[in-house]
């Protein structure tokens, strides 16, 4: 069973040190805090007591644009960010939300099977949007009406 809870300052040691074991290109401590300050909605995943994954999403009137959504590598495919991300659709609608959308790279074809998955749809791109090992990569731009 996966619990959540709300992302505090006290975390993000933790979501730093785990974000660093997912991604080439990590969001840094500074990252989260950052998004933390601005007010962006930020949760952790639980499980047995310890953090599973988490996620950060920053509503602009009735759309919510997922920023971060992450499960432990050696976690992933087991249901876990299918929770995580059903909670977070939760929330928005709770908040008037009325679209998601997100940002995803050409080349992590999970990511994007896990979102297609979950009736997002590719809705445009985002010339170099993200640092890659040689210079920039664009973004795939995904969206789900709520
Ligand atoms: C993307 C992520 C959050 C999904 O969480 P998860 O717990 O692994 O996903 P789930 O187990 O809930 O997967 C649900 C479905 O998504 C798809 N999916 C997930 N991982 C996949 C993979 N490695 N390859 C292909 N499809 C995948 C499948 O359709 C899966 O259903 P199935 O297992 O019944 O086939 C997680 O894998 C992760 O943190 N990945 C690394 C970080 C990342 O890429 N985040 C998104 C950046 S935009």
């Amino acid at each position: 069973m996966v619990h959540f809870a709300v992302m505090t300052v006290a975390d993000l040691d933790a979501v730093a040190a785990a974000e660093a074991r997912i991604y080439a290109f990590p969001w840094t401590r500074g990252n989260f805090a950052d998004s933390l300050a601005a007010g962006h909605e930020a949760w952790l995943a639980e499980q047995g007591g310890r953090m599973i994954g988490y996620a950060v999403v920053m509503q602009v009137l009735d759309e919510a644009h997922l920023l971060n959504i992450s499960v432990l590598p050696e976690l992933q495919r087991g249901g876990r960010g299918s929770a995580l991300l059903g909670h977070l659709c939760g929330q928005a609608r709770q908040r008037a939300a009325t679209r998601m959308l997100l940002e995803v790279r050409p080349g992590n074809l999970a990511g994007q099977e896990f979102y297609r998955r979950h009736g997002f749809v590719e809705i445009g791109r985002r010339r170099d949007y993200y640092p890659a090992p040689e210079g920039r990569e664009d973004a795939i731009v995904m969206a789900r009406e709520l």
